[in-house]
């Protein structure tokens, strides 16, 4: 058994299956070349499958990243595993994903399937994915959850058929650490060809126990790949976290015995790309990853961090990353200094026009900030609802009053495709009034289901504001995400860059099988 444990990431496949984050092919790019950045051995980039959407997505990350397996979704069928194969073509290293259910509940109700002919369905995938990809991985969904007698069938069919990988997800998180081990370990022992694969694991959240669960996977289980998200990113609570299982790894080696390959101090960086371009924001008190991770409050624990680091710490908060949080440019900074920093962030860019409209943008803030953050940076070319030629909405002007005593204004200009809207409502406060202005003309009927504003950089009322927007409507849920010092400008741009979410049709398959 190799001492080096696999990091599969899943941000951009089951992450983004959480309502609320979808994102653009752009985004789903930037974020690959961040993880590409923090060495994550296996990328999922999608699920090719389940729509056009997704298909360009996976083949985009194929065409872009050298460095990690490039992964695509596939339920067990020949179509899926035929399109998976076909967007993953451009990869220098590409791996095919396939799963069925395995469980009795989801084979009956869901599949209406008997266990045989999902043993074969498993085979027949297996094999056939084999054929176009030397990289097969299976999974049996609910894995957890099914006859242990069956799965050893199934598992033992898939590893004679060629699968590399074998990864058993507890799919709806009801394990529990010692048991999830010991479930794995049993599979390792009984299967007969078990050595002629790695095993995987991929947790959910819902009792919080994803990382616990994985960690047990691998320690007790004997698993050497594990499955997880940015942030814990994920449908319901959540997959469990890079940050946490990597940390928990590295600083416990002297337990694990393991080595990851991850790049840790690009971890903050990856956390903050992922929480700005989803709108999911990361809760202060987050292992790792929280704005209070390494802060120490109390004046015991200063006293003692202040005498001898460790005796309070145990990880270096610059070791993960905590370091970006430093003014980089500024007012006078010229076009080539911008340009260079796009670059060290790893944000690339279609076209010198590009890079002139977004130096543009980035001289109106410096305007108006004095101080520009890597994080302004990022938010800065994020901010769709105003870079983007190719949205549908766009911003171009705000103009708000609000008054003690007088019911607050608003007046927005903006464009949707070729014809520019002015409108204007009055509302509780100035952020009601600007997005009823724009609701007016839209009149898109979704609902508003969450409205947050965080500030960008910490320790400054001249932090910009990051708003984050979440519509609801005909059973789509999307969340728009805008930046800028003025948090109503920043509610506007939200609010635009939502329905621009709901405007792009985006039909897709659940990954179900
Ligand atoms: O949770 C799950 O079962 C999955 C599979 C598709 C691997 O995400
Ligand atoms: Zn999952």
């Amino acid at each position: 058994m190799t001492d080096r444990l696999i990091i599969f990431d899943t941000t951009l496949r089951d992450g983004e299956q959480s309502p609320g984050a979808s994102m653009t092919r752009d985004e789903k790019l930037r974020i690959a070349r961040q993880l590409e950045r923090l060495r994550v051995d296996v990328i999922e980039a999608g699920f090719a499958a389940s729509s056009n959407g997704d298909f360009e997505c996976v083949k985009a990350i194929a065409a872009h990243i050298r460095d990690s397996t490039v992964c695509s979704l596939a339920r067990a069928n020949d179509r899926d595993i035929a399109r998976a194969a076909e967007a993953l073509q451009p990869a220098a290293r590409a791996r095919i994903h396939t799963f069925i259910a395995t469980s009795d509940l989801h084979m009956e109700k869901k599949l209406r399937m008997t266990r045989e002919q999902v043993l074969e369905q498993a085979r027949l995938s297996v094999r056939f994915a084999r054929k176009l990809c030397d990289d097969v991985e299976f999974s049996p969904e609910d894995g957890y959850r099914s006859d242990p007698d069956f799965l050893c069938r199934v598992l033992e069919a898939a590893i004679a058929e060629g699968a590399t990988t074998l990864n058993i997800p507890d799919t709806v998180g009801y394990a529990i650490p010692e048991l999830y081990g010991n479930f794995i370990r049993d599979l390792r022992e009984r299967i007969p060809n078990s050595d002629k694969a790695v095993w995987s694991v991929h947790c959910h959240n819902d009792l919080g126990l994803a990382v616990a669960n994985s960690l047990a996977g691998v320690k007790i289980g004997g698993a050497r790949q594990v499955e997880c998200t940015i942030n814990g990113l994920g449908e319901r609570a959540g997959n469990c976290s890079l940050e946490e299982v990597v940390m928990a790894v590295r600083t416990r080696r002297d337990y694990f015995g393991l080595e990851v390959g991850i790049e840790t101090a690009q971890i903050v960086p990856a956390s903050r790309m992922v929480a700005q371009t989803t709108g999911f924001v990361v809760q202060p008190n987050k292992a790792v990853v929280g704005a209070n991770a390494f802060a120490h409050a109390s004046g015991i624990h200063q006293d003692g961090v202040l005498k001898a680091r460790d005796t309070y710490e145990i990880m270096r908060a610059e070791d993960v990353g905590w370091s970006t949080n430093r003014i980089v440019l500024g007012k006078l900074s010229g076009r080539n200094a911008f340009k260079q920093r796009l670059q060290e962030l790893g944000i690339e860019t279609d076209s010198e026009a590009e890079i002139n409209a977004a130096f543009a943008r980035f001289k109106d803030l410096a305007d108006r900030k004095s101080e520009i953050f890597d994080e302004d940076i990022i938010a800065l070319m994020g901010d769709e609802s105003v870079t983007s030629e190719h949205e549908h909405y766009r911003l171009l002007a705000l103009a708000q009053r609000s008054e003690t005593g007088e019911r607050p204004h608003a007046t927005v200009a903006f464009a949707a495709g070729a014809v520019e809207h002015h409108a204007e409502s009055d509302g509780n406060g100035p952020v009601d009034a600007s997005l009823k202005a724009i609701e007016s003309k839209v009149n898109s009927g979704a609902e508003l289901l969450l409205y947050s504003v965080n500030a960008i950089t910490s320790g400054s009322t001249e932090s910009q504001g990051e708003v984050t927007v979440r519509l609801q409507h005909g059973g789509r849920v999307v969340n728009g995400v805008g930046a800028d010092p003025d948090i109503v400008v920043a509610s506007a741009k939200a609010y635009l860059a939502a329905l621009n979410k709901l405007h792009s049709s985006g039909e897709r398959v659940a990954a179900q099988g």
